[in-house]
């Protein structure tokens, strides 16, 4: 018995997949096939995408937004939790990766769920926002350019509505949030969202140890 996050072996996480992971074989095929890609660890962990769709249903969401697509493994995994009449808004910017994206939400039957919006996420964001999207997003999933991760939180905290969910990827960012004096730019924001979130009373918080570190932050 332990009062503490166990440390996951090789072992102990195949289990872990053998025994909960239920990627479907159009899953499996993108992630497999983005896993060839130079940018392969930009990719979610199967099992995080899996609870990204599970948070989904246990929230009974409808209008979710991601901040950061890539070859469209996460969202595919959201919209396929989404109800026949929800939404997700993707945002990336122009480059050759989210052609794969729409191709594996195309063969998934997906597509009409999802607006693919390509240019930097903060002026989508903000266009969201002058657009009247305020307090209307039940979950925003952030997993793009980590100096921005301050900057998208106080974004997702005008566009969530009450009890809506943000979620951060990589805040434990391979233990380098352990770094002191950090030359990184990445890592001084993710260490200054995490040191930020602590004591930030508009939430409610939770980091879990999955995949490289996801924080759940629900607005209250
Ligand atoms: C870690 S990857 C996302 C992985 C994706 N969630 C998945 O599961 O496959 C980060 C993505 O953010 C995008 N990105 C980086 N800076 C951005 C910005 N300023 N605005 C929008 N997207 C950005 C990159 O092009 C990249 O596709």
């Amino acid at each position: 018995m332990t009062a503490r996050t166990l440390n996951l072996d090789d072992a102990l996480y195949q289990y872990l997949l053998d025994v909960s992971l239920r990627e479907t074989p159009l899953l499996r095929r993108l992630r497999e096939q983005t896993q060839a890609l130079p940018n392969a660890r930009w990719q979610v962990a199967p099992e995080q995408g899996q609870f990204l769709a599970l948070l989904i249903k246990l929230l009974g969401a409808r209008r979710v937004l991601e901040v950061g697509t890539f070859t469209g493994y996460s969202a595919l995994c959201m919209a396929e939790a989404l109800p026949e009449n929800g939404s997700l808004i993707c945002c990336d910017i122009p480059g050759d990766y989210t052609a794969t994206a729409c191709h594996y939400w195309q063969a998934a039957g997906v597509s009409q769920r999802i607006d693919l919006r390509l240019g930097p996420a903060l002026e989508t964001l903000a266009q969201l926002e002058r657009s009247g999207a305020l307090g209307c997003f039940d979950l925003i999933f952030i997993d793009a350019d980590k100096a921005n991760y301050p900057a998208y939180l106080e974004a997702a905290l005008r566009l969530l509505r009450v009890g809506g969910l943000a979620v951060f990827d990589n805040t434990l960012w391979s233990g380098r949030v352990l770094e002191v004096d950090a030359e990184s730019e990445d890592t001084r924001a993710i260490q200054a969202l995490n040191r930020a979130l602590k004591d930030d009373s508009r939430i409610d918080l939770s980091l879990l140890p999955l995949g490289d570190g996801l924080t759940l932050c629900r607005k209250r």
